[in-house]
């Protein structure tokens, strides 16, 4: 039954017989190829009409009837018509009609391999073929649609049912049909959110609109084998960041022992949980605090695996990892996670000497491994994270850079492995670093974070 709806909404009629010598000399004459992009007629179109992306070609349609249908498949897998919603091999009583791409199908191989089985031009017939709205993926949509020779869509990015594009002023008269078009190609999308302010607030969530769908910012989405549900309109949540979860989660092992000093909803720290390791897992935003120990909660951790906190960073680092790290350090592999890239790297001067009243015997711990992350903005980015994690730590510690994404022309989010280890944790504070006068040390470093850009955000990204 829907076979045969699909015919008759595709409008399918096969032309008199023409050969496959036919199909050739017809391209030649018009000398170019079948174009299966939408018509052009639709470019700038503001608001979406289906109808007008109606368009009719000549599709070559190969029928056969009594060969093994495997071997055909086989061979013309390469020249199937390949459009969305439409499966190009079709049966019924009369036999299998095969719908080729008109732009590949004239290859002499094929018509020699055809042969082989008892076929030939004579059995590919040209047939009309309407090609419909659902027809056009989204990207083929926006190509036809949107400005020419214009940077094109923003790149979206899939939150559960929400999908978020963030578009340029330039694409603004288009925001309805885009939302629309997403809304109807990309599957599960339920909603289509445009964000509509940077992402310059403490709690690094953003203000955005709703193009299309619905008004249900309430997300379940799963990563790293544990489900997370949150509302993406209060907490910071970011997909693109899924492989550097997993990268992290990967480098620990059960029992190790993890400080994560922004924690957002738990991708490092709920995944490390359910490892087994000891997590402290800490965030200054009250939603992102109460949706994390959710989190928790919904991945069945046990309690006496983690603990959460609702605290700035630098009273996180003061009070907590300060009282418990003597606890952990001669008997567990500690990691420290600092993910709040354009300002994390100020926390780091409250490493220096936190630990100086402790009693360790020299030599009885390994270094704290502390993943650090920054932007960096500018061509040579290792030497800008590198230089960026010297001058706040006071220290060159670093084992390691790692560049996790680029965020924007000349903008590479970095992550930066330092070691702590007795020199910087126990060891003489002087150093250079001044620990006293720390709002003005703040005040620097933010500048630092924000070299080269035109607008210094407000203290945190
Ligand atoms: C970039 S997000 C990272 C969240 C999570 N770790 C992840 O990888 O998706 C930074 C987080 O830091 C939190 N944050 C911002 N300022 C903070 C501060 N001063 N102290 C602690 N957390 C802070 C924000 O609420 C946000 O959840």
């Amino acid at each position: 039954m829907y076979i045969v709806l699909k015919n008759i909404r595709h409008g399918l009629k096969p032309i008199p017989f023409q050969s496959l010598r036919t199909v050739k000399l017809q391209k030649e004459n018009m000398n170019e190829i079948v174009n299966l992009n939408p018509p052009d007629s639709v470019r700038g179109m503001l608001e979406l009409s289906e109808e007008c992306f109606k368009k009719n070609v000549s599709i070559p349609v190969l029928h056969v009837k009594d060969v093994k249908l495997s071997n055909i498949i086989k061979l013309v897998k390469p020249e199937l018509l390949k459009v969305e919603n439409f499966k190009p091999i079709k049966s019924d009583e009369s036999g299998t009609q095969i719908y080729l791409n008109p732009n590949r199908v004239d290859s002499e191989n094929l018509e020699n391999e055809l042969n082989k089985f008892g076929l030939g031009k004579k059995d590919i017939i040209l047939t009309n073929f309407t090609l419909n709205y659902e027809n056009f993926s989204a990207e083929q949509v926006f190509r036809a649609v949107l400005p020419k020779n214009k940077e094109g869509m923003a790149s979206f990015t899939k939150i559960g049912h929400i999908l978020h594009v963030n578009l340029r002023e330039h694409l603004l008269p288009f925001k309805k049909l885009i939302g629309k078009v997403l809304f109807d190609k990309i599957p599960g999308c339920k909603t289509v959110v445009n964000k509509t302010n940077m992402i310059d607030n403490t709690y690094r969530n953003f203000q955005m609109e709703i193009l299309e769908g619905e008004d249900d910012m309430m997300v379940t989405l799963k990563e790293n084998k544990c489900t997370f549900q949150f509302d993406f309109s209060a907490v910071y949540w970011n997909s693109r960041l899924s492989s550097e979860h997993e990268c992290i989660v990967k480098k620990l092992n059960s029992n190790d022992v993890l400080f994560d000093v922004c924690a957002g909803v738990g991708p490092f720290s709920v995944p490390l949980a359910k490892k087994s390791c000891i997590v402290h897992a800490n965030d200054l935003n009250p939603e992102s605090y109460k949706w994390m120990n959710h989190n928790f909660k919904l991945n069945k951790i046990k309690t006496d695996c983690f603990k959460t906190y609702n605290k700035d960073a630098k009273m996180f680092i003061l009070e907590e990892i300060k009282e418990y790290l003597p606890k952990y350090l001669t008997t567990h592999k500690v990691f420290i996670t600092m993910n709040l890239p354009a300002m994390a790297v100020t926390f780091l001067n409250n490493f220096v000497g936190l630990l100086k009243n402790s009693d360790f015997v020299k030599g009885s711990f390994k270094p704290v491994t502390l993943f650090v992350y920054c932007f960096a903005k500018g061509e040579n980015y290792n030497e800008i994270a590198r230089n960026l994690v010297i001058e706040n730590l006071g220290f060159d510690k670093i084992k390691d850079l790692h560049r996790v994404r680029t965020v924007s022309s000349l903008k590479e989010m970095m992550r930066v492995t330092i070691e702590l280890d007795e020199e910087v944790l126990v060891g003489n504070v002087a150093t250079g670093v001044k620990r006293s006068n720390e709002d003005d040390i703040l005040e620097d470093n933010i500048k630092k974070c924000n070299v080269g850009d035109t607008k210094l955000p407000v203290p945190i990204i």
